[in-house]
């Protein structure tokens, strides 16, 4: 299958772009559609014969549920049904944060296929802030399910250009909306309702993103996360169940290391640095001759440029051939523990094949 790839530059390219979008998903082909966090995988999210290509095209295992892109916060019925407890918490949310990088879990309406869910009784919902993938799902009038346009595990595309190194003849299309704003994928949340009714709802955190647990307190009490789980354990249902330790993993091995002293060279290895801000105060920089160094955030240290960055300069550094990728931390504050989570599951890579 030849992989098409149309820009949206001009009004007139992006309206050609929206209708070939469009008519393939309603087609139940599979297509790669621009969000403001990562790209996506797309389908029909009500037709299952779409939804299982998304699977075979990731080569995603059946028991990882997919996100349901709905219109506007009021369609969030169709797919969902909004318990009474938390109708007015899931209000203040959508009506915050929606459109935009905030994925809530609620419980299914039976229109939702159990495929899209992994045959759980909760389904995960968001409101892409993208222009162009905001005129596909209201034009197409139905939801739309899209995971990240990466194979499984591999790391998320955040430009048009990555969608096509990791899906080039798998699928029809890739509508280039250009590179992602966020650069992560959104935050997801479960709502559980106030313990005894009295108090904040309780927030879950199920995988940190580009809405920060700092903005979310305010509307109610963000609950510890568990630790991930190790790579090599099975996944019989963790809570998000895609979430395994080992995601967003590189082809080449990568290490992330608190303290530059404890990085030792094996002789005749090469390695790569993946810096936060490039500054050799921080002790990594000089340690040692390195193949190549990417820097998130040159100069001060911006947590949304490196955020921006990070997948994109993560995938460069696979492309060298190189032994490791040394890693070093992000503060761990705000959009910052979004990319200590991907850097750890990166990390948590299994090393042999
Ligand atoms: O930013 C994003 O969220 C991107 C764009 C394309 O919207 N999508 C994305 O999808 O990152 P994906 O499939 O790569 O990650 C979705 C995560 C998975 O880890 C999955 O386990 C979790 O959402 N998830 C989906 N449905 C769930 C549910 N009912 N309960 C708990 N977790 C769920
Ligand atoms: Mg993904």
């Amino acid at each position: 299958m030849e992989t098409l790839i149309l820009p949206t530059d001009s009004s007139e390219l992006a309206k050609e772009a929206v209708n070939q979008a469009i008519a393939r998903l309603r087609n139940g082909e599979v297509v790669a559609l621009p969000t403001e966090t990562v790209y996506g995988l797309a389908a029909d999210a009500l037709n299952p014969e779409a939804v299982a290509r998304i699977f075979a095209t990731k080569e995603r295992p059946l028991f990882d549920p997919l996100i349901v892109h709905i219109r506007r916060a009021d369609a969030l019925a169709t797919v969902a049904a909004v318990p009474g407890e938390i109708e007015k918490e899931i209000n203040r949310l959508t009506q915050e944060f929606w459109p935009g990088p905030l994925t809530l879990i609620l419980p299914k309406q039976p229109v939702v296929p159990d495929l899209v869910t992994a045959g759980l009784p909760t389904v995960a919902v968001r409101v892409s802030a993208h222009p162009i993938f905001s005129r596909i799902v209201r034009g197409l009038e139905r939801p739309i399910a899209a995971p990240s346009a990466n194979r499984f595990g591999r790391i998320s595309p955040t430009s048009a250009s990555a969608v096509l190194e990791e899906l080039n003849g798998r699928i029809p299309l890739i509508v280039d909306g250009g590179a992602c704003s966020c650069g992560l994928e959104s935050t997801i949340l479960r709502v559980e309702p106030a313990p005894e009714g009295k108090g904040k709802p309780l927030f879950h955190i199920l995988r940190p993103g580009p809405v920060t647990a700092d903005q979310l307190k305010e509307f109610g009490k963000i609950v510890k996360p568990r630790p991930p789980r190790p790579a090599e354990s099975p996944a019989p249902n963790p809570e998000a169940p895609g979430m395994l330790a080992s995601h967003y993993a590189p082809a080449t091995p990568l290490r992330l290391l608190h303290r530059p002293e404890d990085f030792l060279p094996a002789p005749g290895k090469r390695y790569a640095l993946l810096s936060y801000r490039g500054d050799p105060k921080d002790g990594f920089v000089d340690r040692h001759d390195w193949e190549e160094i990417a820097i998130l955030s040159p100069g001060a240290g911006k947590l949304p440029e490196a955020a921006v960055r990070f997948f994109f300069l993560l995938r460069q550094l696979d492309r060298l051939g190189i032994d490791e990728i040394i890693a070093e931390p992000v503060t761990e504050v705000g959009l910052g523990q979004a990319i200590m989570d991907r850097l750890r599951r990166a990390s948590a890579r299994k090393l042999d094949p």
